[in-house]
């Protein structure tokens, strides 16, 4: 099966090294060999292995009869979006990790593969190499998925990790992470959650069979935890994790958040640290199960990349179904989502916390009660099952606390 790589970045080049590496047992899983025969990129690269299959037109792709399937690595929404669908149309399959283009535009790019006889898949877009969407789509399809709850985002998983075991603060961290390559120059996207966030809107699209667009979900990165949140997390017997959580009410709505949450020790996705990644699924008869590997990296990302290949290449002119549709998902407001909350203040501000909590009527213990953080200038609290409302609305009659963080509970 000739094919052609769109981008010759990170994972592009992955791609195209998981496929030199693995030929054998590609050839095994995919019932052919699998060749390279171009790859679209604006720059050239001489002394590469591959020198010669770069091209910079995408004409050159579309219009060559050969070409049966193409891997979309380019990221963003354009050029990408208007590659996909030109080759989707032409009836060539598209296997991509691109999440923003998943996001924005999956389940148009679906039904044009649908009406195509060929298949657009996007395993690399959710996890990096961990075989989720496959599993939900295969293992898992005959399970009623009630929950999906995931460590999605590597760079802040490796920041959460350091600065609790260095005892040092994010900006410190991020900036060794960005020394290290960890982190982009411009981590917005990864410290602020949005990344996250569109893996978990992919999750959530998929397990409920409705449009989970990113811009609904309720979501807040890791910019404003500290090193002292971590003691606190200790004496609580707790870990600080930047979780995507997606889960179907009883009223067939969707819950979908991503925020830092303090989980207990005992909870699976707690012993999950530095660069890897988790996605914890919940099922009617399965019940727990968790899945756990490398979520980023150049050839993990790829062979993600190069099993959608496989697949499609053991359907071939047909079409492999995920499930991402157009009907809008109707999702619990952010609001309304209900969690206990750990709120630090500063000991001067004690008397107005206690006040503000009392007169919204939020229950709390005080963990000064509980451990000895050792911080003397502070005081601490965990609120009983609260709204985000409702306890935003408390205390807009306190001074704003020294930390929020929502708790999750096993
Ligand atoms: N920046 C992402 C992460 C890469 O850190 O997980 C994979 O999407």
């Amino acid at each position: 099966m000739k094919i052609a790589v769109l981008g010759y970045g990170t994972v592009g080049s992955g791609v195209v090294s998981v496929i030199d590496t693995n030929k054998e047992e590609i050839k095994s899983s995919a019932g052919e060999g699998v060749e390279v025969k171009y790859i679209l990129d604006l720059r050239s690269f001489p002394n590469d292995p591959h020198e010669r299959d770069v091209v910079h037109d995408f004409d050159i792709i579309v219009n060559d009869k050969e070409i049966r399937l193409i891997a979309e690595t380019m990221g963003g929404t354009e050029p990408a979006r208007t590659f996909t669908e030109r080759a989707l149309q032409k009836g060539i399959s598209v296997v991509t990790s691109n999440k923003e283009l998943v996001d924005a535009h999956g389940a148009e790019l679906i039904e044009i593969a649908k009406a195509n006889n060929c298949s657009y898949l996007f395993e690399a877009s959710v996890g990096g190499g961990i075989p989720i969407l496959h599993t939900l789509h295969t293992a898992l399809k005959s399970e009623r998925i009630e929950s999906v709850t995931g460590i999605l985002n590597g760079t802040t998983n490796y920041i959460l990790t350091k600065m609790e075991a260095v005892g040092a603060d994010f900006a410190d961290v991020l900036k060794k992470a960005q020394e290290l390559g960890y982190a982009e120059k411009d981590p917005t996207a990864d410290v602020e959650g949005h990344d996250a966030c569109r893996k978990i809107a992919i999750l959530a699209s998929l397990i409920s069979n409705r449009r989970v667009r990113h811009e609904q979900v309720m979501t807040e990165g890791i910019t404003k935890i500290t090193r002292d949140d971590f003691i606190y997390a200790r004496g609580m017997q707790r870990r600080i994790k930047l979780l995507g959580h997606a889960e179907k009410t009883k009223d067939g709505s969707l819950r979908v958040i991503v925020a830092p949450f303090l989980i207990p020790l005992t909870h699976p996705l707690s012993g999950v640290d530095d660069v890897f990644n988790a996605v914890e699924v919940t099922s009617n008869m399965l019940g727990v199960s968790m899945y756990y590997g490398r979520g980023a990296g150049k050839e993990a990302t790829a062979s993600a990349v190069v099993a959608d290949i496989c697949e499609i290449a053991r359907n071939q002119g047909a079409y492999v179904e995920r499930s991402l549709t157009k009907e809008e998902a109707s999702l619990v407001d952010a609001a309304e989502q209900t969690y206990k909350f750990f709120v630090r203040t500063a000991a001067k501000d004690k008397d107005a916390m206690i006040t503000a909590l009392s007169d919204g009527g939020i229950a709390y213990e005080d963990l000064r009660r509980q451990f000895d953080s050792g911080i003397t200038s502070e005081e601490a609290y965990v609120t009983a099952p609260v709204s985000y409302g409702t306890l935003q609305k408390a205390l807009q009659n306190a001074p704003a606390p020294l930390s929020l963080i929502r708790l999750l509970d096993i």
